[in-house]
């Protein structure tokens, strides 16, 4: 019994208040009572009420809200709640961190964290059993293709439960930055519509708009091949390269490369002789995009590291050998500047088509997703885990960056 201090604090993000109006309860060991307030959470807010509560409600437990509505659903998210009992300065935590919308009571059990016990009476280990009943009906798996990582069950984003969506300001950007890429490209389009390319320079003609120091550097050398090699610890995808300790089984070196193989077996003995293979990219079937097919290669290129640590190409295998066809082509720095540029360039195709599929979203999005699903079916909000503060950033990868 006695005065109680009530503090609501709601989400900075956009669309984070709420016109509707909310209820609070505030449960006791003893007993529970309900709060006569008017609260319209606004953004950003932290909005503090005082309360006489005349019964003892003993060490409080959990806080409950409802969010009423008449006409517009108004989702709100809410951060946390506090309370502060008489008698007392501390505060007790009460952590949301999520939407409230539609009609139910949301209870929200004091902050700390706490383990399953086997005490089947304790109040909290009843309100992690519903939870996770609950949570189990909201995180469904499903199996977008056989093989692949387990999903969670939605066809489209506005099917991912609201809690794992983007926040407004975070998709806004997304849309902003897609819509001025297409417009930028667009413009070029028209722009270049009437002009042929013939050369290479030709290629200046779409360099504007935006632009960095790093895509100027890249559009004065990106024929070099300093900056090939560059890339290969510098790019998207520096997770290839390797130091070789012996001749890649699949470069066939047929007559006439003896110059080639004894440099080789130099820079082998200096141990300056590297390798980047793309052959987890052999066999796979390319894709038809508007009609048009297209191709993928596996490639295999053998890069010397030079006296001042630069990485130099000097020999490109495009395909694998394959016992069907004749020992594929290598091409070498000394080929006609177009052809070594062409084979350079299928390279550089490989290592994006590598580094999306594998590492970006494999090794990152389709493993974050099962840990994301599993830990929000298997782990009730209680769990310490939820107590790590980055732990939003692991578990909102539902959607598609
Ligand atoms: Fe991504």
């Amino acid at each position: 019994m006695g005065r109680y201090r009530v503090r609501v604090v709601t989400g900075a993000w956009l669309f984070s208040g709420s016109l509707n109006q909310v209820r609070l309860w505030l449960v006791g060991a003893h007993r529970e009572a309900k709060l006569e307030l008017q609260l319209r959470p606004a953004r950003g807010k932290e909005e503090e009420f005082d309360f006489d509560i005349p019964e003892d409600l003993g060490p409080l437990q959990f806080v409950k809200l409802h969010k009423q509505h008449m006409v517009v659903d108004d989702a709100w998210f809410c951060n946390l709640i506090t309370v502060q009992g008489p008698l007392t300065s501390a505060e007790t935590v009460f952590p949301c961190y999520r939407w409230l919308q539609g009609e139910g009571v949301l209870c929200l059990p004091e902050g700390t964290a706490r383990l399953a016990g086997d005490n089947a009476l304790d109040v909290f280990q009843k309100y992690r059993e519903n939870e996770l009943k609950e949570r189990k009906q909201t995180y469904r798996w499903a199996t977008w293709k056989e093989g692949l990582p387990q999903t969670i069950a939605a066809d489209c984003k506005d099917d991912l439960p609201l809690n794992m969506r983007f926040h407004e300001e975070k998709r806004l950007d997304f849309e902003w930055t897609l819509k001025a890429g297409v417009l930028e490209m667009h413009l070029k389009r028209v722009y270049t519509l009437l002009r042929s390319w013939n050369r290479l320079e030709d290629f200046d003609q779409i360099f504007w708009g935006q632009k960095s120091a790093l895509a100027e550097k890249v559009r004065r050398c990106w024929q070099d091949d300093e900056l090939f090699g560059y890339q290969f610890l510098n790019g998207a995808n520096p997770m290839l390269l390797r130091r070789c300790t012996s001749l890649p089984s699949r470069l066939v070196l047929p007559p006439g490369t003896e110059e080639l193989q004894a440099q080789m077996d130099r820079e082998l003995q200096n141990g300056s002789l590297f390798e980047v293979d793309f052959i987890l990219l052999d066999g796979i079937p390319a894709n038809v995009i508007r009609g048009e097919q297209q191709y993928l290669a596996a490639p295999l290129v053998m890069l010397r590291m030079d006296p001042s640590g630069k990485l130099l190409p000097i020999v490109i295998q495009i395909q694998p050998p394959s016992p069907s066809s004749p020992a594929p082509t290598l091409f070498l720095p000394s080929d006609p500047p177009l052809a070594w540029l062409l084979a350079k360039i299928w390279v550089r195709s490989s290592d994006f088509q590598l580094q999306e599929l594998q590492f970006h979203l494999l090794n990152t999005h389709l493993v974050a997703e099962v840990i994301a699903v599993a830990t929000m079916r298997c782990l009730p909000g209680l769990h310490p885990i939820f107590k790590v503060q980055t732990l939003p950033s692991v578990l909102t990868p539902l959607e598609p960056k």
